[in-house]
C-alpha cells in the first residue's frame, strides 16, 4: 500500500476559504477516507504558553486535558487558577482556528457541524500501559463505549506541537470497507434491551443505536486480533511537528505509536449532512447488516 491515503495541501492560514478553490470539492476527499494533511499549519503558540509542553498540567488520572467550552471548567488538568486559564484560552483558541479551517475546507457540512471536545494530549505515546481496548497503539476506528453517536460521523483535526522535533507517529491502515467486510461476520448480534439498560444505568449518556453496537464490535474485534494488527494493510506516516491534519477517525483505520504533545478538536457531523454517505460506515454496515442501523 502506497501513500495514497495521504492527500497534502500547502495551506499556510487556518481561514482557507481564500486559498483552496472553491470548485475542488475538499468533502468528497475527506470521505474517501483520505488523511487531509498540512504539513504548513502549524498552531502557534504564544511566547508563555510554550510551558504548557509540559506533562505536569496533566492531573494524572486521565491522560488527555479536555477543553469543553468557555463555561465548563477543564477537565484532567492541576495548575493555579491563573496557569489554569491561561491554559484554557490556548484551547479556545486551537477549537476557534479548527472550526475555521473546517468550515472553510468543507463548506457543505457547516450547517449541520456540532462540535465536541477538544484534547491536549502532554503525555508520550511511547511505555503507556492500558488494556487491550483503551490501546490507541493498536490499528482502531474510534467508537467510545459510553459515548454513541447515534450515527453521526466523527470528524478530527490534529496538531503536532512537540518542541523538540518528534513527529506524531501513525500506523494507518485498510480502508473501512474491507476492514468491516473482514470483522462484520464475527460481530455479536445486538442484545434486545441493552441499549435501554446501559442508558437507564447511565453507562452511556444517551441510547445506543445498533450502528454503535457495530461499530463498537468493530473497534473491539481489529484491536484484539493482534495477526490482524501485524498483517492487515498499513502504512507509517509521521507527522512533523507544526503540522496539522483531518480526519474522519470513526473511519479511518489509525494508531498512534510515538510522539507527545498534541491537541485535537472532535467535531460531530450528521450523516444526512455528507456528500456521498454511501462511502461511509453506516451505509456500509447497514449493507452488510442488511437493514437500517439508527431508528
Ligand atoms: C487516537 O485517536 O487513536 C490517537 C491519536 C493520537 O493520539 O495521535
Ligand atoms: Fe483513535
Amino acid at each position: 500500500m502506497g501513500l495514497e491515503v495521504i492527500r497534502e495541501f500547502n495551506l499556510q492560514h487556518w481561514d482557507p476559504r481564500e486559498a483552496i478553490e472553491p470548485t475542488s470539492p475538499q468533502e468528497l476527499t475527506l470521505e474517501s477516507g483520505k488523511v487531509l494533511y498540512f504539513p504548513m499549519l502549524p498552531f502557534e503558540l504564544k511566547p508563555q504558553e510554550s510551558r504548557f509542553l509540559s506533562e505536569h498540567w496533566s492531573d494524572g488520572k486521565t491522560k488527555n486535558i479536555s477543553y469543553r467550552g468557555e463555561d465548563a471548567p477543564l477537565q484532567g488538568a492541576q495548575g493555579t487558577a491563573d496557569d489554569l486559564l491561561e491554559l484554557k484560552a490556548m484551547m479556545a483558541r486551537f477549537s476557534h482556528q479548527a472550526r475555521q479551517l473546517i468550515e472553510g475546507l468543507f463548506p457543505a457540512y457547516q450547517q449541520g457541524l456540532k462540535e465536541g471536545f477538544t484534547s491536549f494530549r502532554p503525555a508520550r505515546v511511547e511505555g503507556r500501559k492500558t488494556s487491550w481496548r483503551k490501546d490507541d497503539t493498536r490499528l482502531h476506528i474510534d467508537s467510545f463505549p459510553s459515548n454513541p453517536t447515534g450515527g453521526k460521523r466523527l470528524l478530527r483535526v490534529f496538531s503536532n506541537l512537540n518542541p523538540a522535533g518528534l513527529p506524531r507517529v501513525w500506523r494507518i491502515g485498510e480502508p473501512f470497507l474491507p476492514h468491516a467486510q473482514r470483522f462484520f461476520p464475527e460481530a455479536q448480534a445486538p442484545i434486545p434491551y441493552k441499549a435501554w439498560l446501559m442508558e437507564q444505568i447511565r453507562l452511556t449518556k444517551t441510547r445506543r443505536t445498533d450502528y454503535d453496537h457495530y461499530m463498537g464490535q468493530l473497534h473491539d474485534l481489529g484491536k484484539k486480533d493482534l495477526v490482524y494488527q501485524e498483517t492487515s494493510p498499513q502504512q507509517r506516516f509521521e507527522f512533523p511537528p507544526g503540522t496539522t491534519w483531518v480526519v474522519f477517525s470513526d473511519q479511518v483505520l489509525h494508531a498512534a505509536i510515538g510522539g507527545q504533545f498534541m491537541l485535537e478538536q472532535t467535531f460531530k457531523l450528521p450523516p444526512e449532512h455528507l456528500v456521498n454517505p454511501a462511502a461511509g460506515p453506516l451505509a456500509i454496515l447497514e449493507a452488510l447488516a442488511g437493514r437500517p442501523l439508527i431508528s
